[in-house]
């Protein structure tokens, strides 16, 4: 009979008690035991970031822990991203920008790039080019190449910026002629909230590759 553990872990804001085997890698437990399998695997030995997720808050490679040593904690994976405040009704400004800046082509390093540009901006809402190298350092990208990812977060931190200063406004937009717009005059006929700014506050946007920056089907 297979020795196993009970654990319990908060994923993106649920509560899971599972049953783990004590050799269990924690990347293994996100996505056999509890089905999230947009965390990816691409080395299973540190090397390559796909496997990021954070916990409590902080970055890690799922694939260097065992599950019964997280064990109590709380873990954030892409999965959770668009149910975040400032998600709004759909991407979170991270996905939002590796959508908009091309910062993703097969998508495999996305969500471990997502997860470390997440903690870079919860820390450093206004991070340098060489600061956000600096915290994708550990992700390793064997398509897209580095600039666009950077400009990926580059976009997330000023999408961020702006709702706060939004959001610190009233939701008072100021439009292009410098005159403001309320919410209340942002809203169309339908009654859907729309800025008018293309892929801002609902606008049009594309699908392309919008399981990989979401972690929909992705295995
Ligand atoms: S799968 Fe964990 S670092 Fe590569
Ligand atoms: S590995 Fe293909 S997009 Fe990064």
């Amino acid at each position: 009979m297979t020795d196993t553990r009970e654990i319990t872990l908060t994923v993106n804001g649920t509560e899971h008690t599972i049953d783990v085997e004590p050799r269990q890698l924690l990347v293994h437990a996100i996505r056999e035991e509890l089905d999230l399998t947009g965390t990816h695997i691409g080395c299973d030995t540190g090397n390559c970031g796909a496997c990021t997720v954070l916990k409590d808050g902080e970055p890690i490679k799922s694939c260097l822990m065992f599950a019964t040593q997280a064990d109590g904690s709380e873990l954030m994976t892409v999965e959770g991203m668009e149910d975040l405040p400032e998600a709004g009704e759909d991407l979170h400004p991270l996905q939002e920008g590796f959508r908009e800046e091309h910062g993703l082509q097969c998508g495999y390093c996305t969500p471990g790039m997502l997860m470390s540009g997440k903690a870079l901006l919860d820390e450093n809402p206004d991070p340098s080019e060489e600061e956000i190298r600096e915290a994708i350092s550990g992700n390793l990208c064997r398509c897209t190449g580095y600039q666009n990812i950077v400009r990926s977060i580059e976009y997330a931190a000023e999408e961020l910026e702006a709702g706060e200063i939004a959001a610190a406004d009233g939701g008072v937009v100021t439009d292009a002629d410098g005159s403001t717009i309320t919410p209340a005059e942002m809203t169309d006929a339908d009654g859907e909230f729309d800025c008018g700014v293309e892929n801002c506050c609902g606008g049009p946007m594309t699908d392309r590759d919008h399981d990989s920056i979401a972690g929909g089907e992705s295995e």
